[in-house]
């Protein structure tokens, strides 16, 4: 009788509490055989829970408890592959999980992530996924340069995130514009919509005519630039990972607020995400000494984004589609001329979210893999 069960699998001791096991019984009162859905609360799981018996049935091991004689099948296999300890929580969202990158790490040997719009129909679809979670981003080329087609490119991985702004927004020079992005100047590297949350986590721009001259992309590692911040100056890296910052966007019908660190760190302090906007930053309103200390952090991040030689810069022509991770990538552009003559750039955007991108990927592999 103990409260443990010890096994040796591969020639590796491991080691289950017995409470672990029984939440985990795969029997059918305690899972739902169609779905794999949990029927028991933790709740109905009897306190104080011992195994009195364990017996060797080959490729399962069967577990008998105390004080309810329930008895359980596990298989060896499934035992070995879910090891208490191997960090294995980790949902494929931070640093650690990520490919960190400068410009010069994606030279001419490995190239930029990207695909025609073709071949992502024919087949590349998972290639191209695998890349904006890995990388951060993928270039797609020859999706038409037509109106509205960049929802079809977010609905053929995901679910289009439909915001204030519509399904889809316009990103071209207006006359009386509600946001530098409607106009023709340089917009500097930034996360969107810093002032929801939660925050969109993928964004789409797609190119339907581009600038004479100007309007040029350029795209930001965060994560990288965040682990390098962390080497150099981890206090000024602790300070922005724990002052929440607000951001907010106010017009006739909308007023939207988030108070979030710029810096988010996953429950072992990884980096998780990040949000950079000036634009929309609020008043800070933390004590005196935590703004000072917020504020000294703040250069020293902005000034470690703007270092020559970590933004890449992307020239869209007319049918590319950049599809990007928004909690990680920054996106910026220049400056761009207006001709009286041509009709001016126009970009298309919209907003969709990782989980959808990661759920379409893993189908796609779990078919590719049987
Ligand atoms: C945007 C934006 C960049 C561009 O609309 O969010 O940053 O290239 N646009 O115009
Ligand atoms: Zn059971
Ligand atoms: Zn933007």
């Amino acid at each position: 009788m103990g409260a443990d069960l010890e096994l040796v699998v591969g020639g590796r001791p491991i080691r289950f509490p017995a409470i672990w096991l029984r939440d985990n019984c795969p029997c059918p009162d305690c899972l739902a055989p169609g779905t794999g859905q949990k029927l028991k609360d933790i709740t109905d799981i009897p306190n104080g829970l011992a195994i009195t018996r364990t017996e060797d049935a080959g490729e399962s091991v069967l577990v008998t408890f105390a004080p309810d004689q329930h008895r359980s099948a596990f298989p060896r296999a499934w035992l070995e592959d879910h090891a208490l300890g191997d960090g294995a929580d980790g949902d494929g969202r931070t640093e650690d999980d990520k490919e960190l990158w400068l410009p010069a790490d994606l030279g001419p040997e490995t190239g930029l992530p990207a695909m025609s719009w073709p071949s992502y129909l024919a087949g590349g679809k998972a290639e191209a996924l695998e890349a904006v979670l890995r990388v951060g981003f993928v270039l797609l080329s020859g999706v038409p340069a037509e109106p509205g087609r960049v929802l079809e490119v977010a609905a053929s991985f995901g679910y289009v995130r439909e915001t204030n702004y519509g399904r889809l927004f316009d990103v071209r020079v207006e006359p009386a514009p509600g946001n530098l992005a409607f106009t023709s100047r340089a917009i500097r590297p930034h996360t969107d919509n810093p002032y929801r949350d939660p925050v969109p986590t993928v964004q789409l721009l797609h190119c339907l005519r581009a600038a004479g001259e100007g309007g040029d992309t350029g795209l930001v590692d965060g994560f990288a630039a965040a682990a390098d911040f962390r080497a150099a100056d981890p206090e000024s890296f602790g300070t922005l990972a724990r002052t929440p910052v607000s951001f907010g966007y106010v017009d006739k019908e909308t007023e939207l607020r988030a108070s979030l660190p710029l810096i988010q760190l996953s429950p072992s302090g990884r980096v998780r995400g990040v949000r950079f906007n000036n634009r929309s930053m609020r008043p800070l309103r933390r004590p005196y000494a935590e703004v000072t200390a917020f504020y000294a952090a703040y250069r020293r991040w902005a000034e470690l984004l703007a270092q020559p030689g970590r933004q890449l810069t992307v020239r869209l022509a007319p049918g590319d589609c950049l599809v990007f991770d928004n909690t990680r990538v920054l996106h910026a552009r220049t400056a761009f001329s207006m001709s009286p003559r041509s009709p001016g750039r126009h970009l298309q955007g919209c907003y969709a979210d990782l989980d959808g991108l990661a759920s379409t990927l893993a189908v796609l592999t779990r078919e590719e893999g049987s």
